[in-house]
């Protein structure tokens, strides 16, 4: 635990010399970084967090995610059976298949990766209730015309790495979700908009 503290505050220090100080490196483009530097292993759960993370960890990750998910709809007494569900940067589609699980209406999937889009493509080529998508969340969101009952964004939103970008994302999702949100943060992942916020500006905390 305290090296995995000390080697995460190393590279941001890093990252910092390189881009404040020695202003060194490539910005990171989105459109293609995913499939040129990424995934160029292939497409599964384990690399969607990295090539060298073990199937155990990979396992625990997951594992623990969905417990985090299920423990909140449970506890707020939220189901989700017979939603119309959006994934945002599904990956190799570990979360479509945990919402599908739950019986859901519909699923929108979608990624910035045309490798993953590939992937999932395939995958879910039998399943007429899963739809898949390629491109940026912000584009893609606004060429839908659909109404949510819950986004799913797990390990994406800190890939958005322009602040109006993110923003833009954050206010399409709001829009497009049913009712009023709330954002279940969890570290860097946040997760959920629920029903029950009163404000719908409220913002991660
Ligand atoms: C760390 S992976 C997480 C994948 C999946 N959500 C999971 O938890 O298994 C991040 C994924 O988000 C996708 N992604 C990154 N930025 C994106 C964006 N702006 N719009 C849509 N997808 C994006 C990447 O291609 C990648 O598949």
């Amino acid at each position: 635990m305290i090296k995995q503290f000390l080697w995460k505050r190393a590279k941001i220090a890093f990252g910092f010399l390189n881009t404040y100080i020695r202003k060194k490196g490539r910005k990171y483009d989105n459109t293609k970084w995913w499939d040129a530097s990424f995934y160029t292993e292939g497409v599964s759960d384990r690399q969607t967090i990295s090539q060298k993370k073990s199937i155990i960890t990979a396992k625990y990750h997951y594992a623990s995610m969905e417990l985090q998910i299920l423990k909140h709809l449970r506890n707020n007494g939220i189901h989700i059976n017979q939603s119309n569900i959006m994934d945002i940067g599904s990956g190799s589609g570990h979360w479509i298949d945990f919402y599908n699980s739950i019986e859901p209406l519909k699923i929108t999937g979608m990624d910035i990766s045309l490798l993953s889009f590939n992937f999932l493509k395939k995958k879910y080529s039998k399943n007429d209730s899963i739809e898949i998508h390629q491109g940026k969340a912000l584009e893609v969101i606004g060429k839908l015309n659909n109404d949510y009952d819950l986004v799913n964004a797990v390990g994406v939103m800190f890939h958005i790495v322009e602040d109006s970008e993110w923003e833009n994302t954050i206010n399409a999702i709001g829009n497009i979700l049913k009712k009023r949100w709330d954002i279940y943060y969890r570290r860097s992942f946040w997760l959920h908009r629920w029903l029950k916020c009163a404000n719908r500006q409220r913002w991660p905390h």
